[in-house]
C-alpha cells in the first residue's frame, strides 16, 4: 500500500501551556488487542491506541477469526477465538509494526495451519532472526526471507525451553512467552536488561499464571486466557514529545492526565528532571497492574543542564531517544547517548536520521555506531526535515522546531499516525504562539 507523503510546517512557539489526555499506550494496546483476540469471550477496551500500528494488530487478528467492533462511545470490543485461530488464505499484513510481526509469530508458531506475515518496506528491512532463533529452538517451523519478512510459519506443537535474549527486546520476550503459553511445560525467558513488562502484566490480567524473578519470567503451558475489560493508560512514549517540549521552555506548564507510568517505561521523567524540569506525579493508581497517574511539568527555571544515557537506561528509553537528542542542542551541557545500537534497526536508522536532521537545523553533532554526542548551548534554525517515514523522527523534530529560528518543514509528517494521529493537533493546542 502506498500512502501519499504530507508536509507540515512547524512555526516556533513562545511557550507550552495547557493540559492534555493522551490516547492509549501503543505497547499495551497491541498486547490487549492480541490477547483478547486469542482469549475466550468478549473483551472491551476504552482509550485503545488510535495509531495505525495497533490497527494492524487488530486487522491481523480479525483475519485469524477474531471479531473486532468499534462501539459508539469509542470502546473497542474484541471477541476472541478461544485459543485456536483460523488460518487465513491471505498473507497477514503487519504494516509498519514490528511489535505485531514479532509477537504474532510467537502466537502462531504452535497453532495448526500455515501463515504468511508481510509488512511495509520499512518493516521488511527489520531484523527477524531474533525471533526465528528462539522459536526454532522450541521446534517451530518458520522461514524468513534473507533474515527478514515475509515470514512463513508452518504451525506445529512446540517444546518448552529456557532462553536468554541476546539483545534487550520486549518484542522477542513476548514472542517466546506467547509460544510458551500454548506449549506443554515451563518456558523461561532470561533478560540481562529488564525490558518493558506489559506482556507479563497483560497475560496475568487475562488470567494466565506466570512467575517472575529479577531477570526472568516463566510461563507454564498450556493455559487458557479469559476476556478483560480495561481502560488503556495514556501513552508515555507519545507524552515524551510534549514533556520534552515543556522542558525546553522555562515558563512552560503542562498537565498530562491518566498517563501510563509503568516503571519500565517512565525513565524519561528522571532524565527530564535531571535536565532541570520540575515534575510532579499525582493521583497515582493501578489499573490491571499498570500504574497510571497525572503528570505536571514545568520547564527549568535556570536553563537545562546536561545528561548521559547509556547501559540499561538506553534500552529503557529506546523510543524516547530521538526526541531527547533533538532537544539536546537547547541544553547547556549537551546530551551523550551510548549503548543504543538498536536505534539503527527501528522504523528507520534513527541514529543516522537524528544526526542528519540536527545538522540540517544547523547543529553540531557527532555520530557513533551506538549513539550520539550532541553538544549543548546551540541555536537551531528552521530547516526541511527528512522523517524517513518514521513517526518518532517526524514528531521529535517538530518539537525541536518549536524553539528554532524560523519555520521548519517536516517531510513525511503523515507518519506520526503510526503511533499518534492526534499529534499535530495537540501540539497546536499547547504551543503558545
Ligand atoms: C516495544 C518494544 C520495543 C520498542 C517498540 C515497542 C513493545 O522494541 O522499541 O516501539 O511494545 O514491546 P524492541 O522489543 O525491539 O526493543
Amino acid at each position: 500500500m502506498h500512502t501519499a507523503t504530507q508536509e507540515r510546517v512547524i512555526r516556533p512557539a513562545r511557550n507550552i501551556l495547557g493540559s492534555l489526555r493522551l490516547p492509549g499506550d501503543k505497547s499495551i494496546s497491541h498486547r490487549y488487542g492480541m490477547l483478547a483476540a486469542f482469549a475466550e469471550g468478549t473483551s472491551r477496551f476504552s482509550n485503545f491506541s488510535t495509531g495505525a500500528d495497533c490497527a494492524s494488530t487488530l486487522a491481523c487478528m480479525q483475519a485469524l477469526g477474531a471479531t473486532v467492533r468499534k462501539l459508539d462511545d469509542g470502546v473497542i470490543e474484541v471477541t476472541g477465538v478461544g485459543g485456536h485461530v483460523t488460518p487465513s488464505s491471505e498473507p497477514l499484513d503487519c504494516g509498519n509494526s514490528g511489535s505485531t510481526m514479532r509477537m504474532i509469530s510467537g502466537l502462531l508458531a504452535p497453532q495448526e495451519g500455515s501463515f504468511t506475515l508481510i509488512g511495509d518496506a520499512s518493516l521488511s528491512r527489520r531484523p527477524m532472526e531474533r525471533i526465528r532463533k528462539p522459536l526454532e529452538a522450541m521446534g517451530a517451523r518458520l522461514t524468513l526471507t534473507e533474515g527478514h519478512a515475509p515470514i512463513h510459519i508452518e504451525g506445529t506443537p512446540l517444546h518448552a525451553m529456557e532462553y536468554t535474549t541476546p539483545v534487550p527486546s520486549a518484542q522477542v520476550k513476548t514472542c517466546v512467552l506467547l509460544a510458551g503459553l500454548q506449549t506443554e511445560g515451563t518456558t523461561t525467558v532470561h533478560e540481562a536488561v529488564r525490558t518493558r513488562d506489559h506482556s507479563e502484566l497483560a497475560l496475568r490480567a487475562f488470567g494466565a499464571e506466570l512467575t517472575r524473578t529479577a531477570d526472568s519470567v516463566s510461563i507454564r503451558g498450556p493455559q487458557t486466557l479469559h476476556a478483560l475489560e480495561a481502560a488503556v493508560p495514556g501513552d508515555i512514549s507519545s507524552a515524551a514529545f510534549f514533556l520534552s517540549a515543556a522542558t525546553i521552555f522555562p515558563g512552560s506548564s503542562l498537565v498530562l492526565d491518566a498517563l501510563g507510568l509503568n516503571p519500565t517505561r517512565a525513565a524519561l521523567l528522571d532524565v527530564l528532571t535531571a535536565l532541570g524540569a520540575r515534575i510532579a506525579v499525582l493521583n497515582l493508581e493501578e489499573r490491571n497492574a499498570e500504574l497510571v497517574g497525572t503528570v505536571q511539568i514545568s520547564g527549568p527555571e535556570e536553563g537545562m543542564g546536561s545528561t548521559e544515557v547509556r547501559g540499561a537506561l538506553a534500552a529503557q528509553l529506546i523510543d524516547e531517544l530521538p526526541v531527547l537528542a533533538a532537544i539536546a542542542p537547547y541544553t547547556s551541557g549537551g546530551i551523550r547517548i551510548r549503548d543504543a545500537k538498536e536505534l539503527r534497526v527501528k522504523e528507520s536508522d534513527r541514529i543516522a536520521l537524528v544526526a542528519e536532521n540536527l545538522r540540517a537545523m544547523g547543529a553540531e553533532v557527532e555520530e557513533f555506531e551506538d549513539g550520539l554526542d550532541v553538544p549543548g548551548g546551540q541555536t537551531l534554525h528552521g530547516a526541511t526535515i527528512n522523517s524517513g517515514g518514521d513517526h518518532r523522527i517526524a514528531m521529535a523534530f517538530s518539537v525541536a522546531a518549536l524553539r528554532a529560528e524560523g519555520d521548519t518543514l517536516i517531510q513525511g509528517a503523515e507518519s506520526a499516525a503510526i503511533s499518534f494521529p492526534e499529534f499535530f493537533d495537540l501540539l497546536d493546542k499547547v504551543a503558545d504562539r
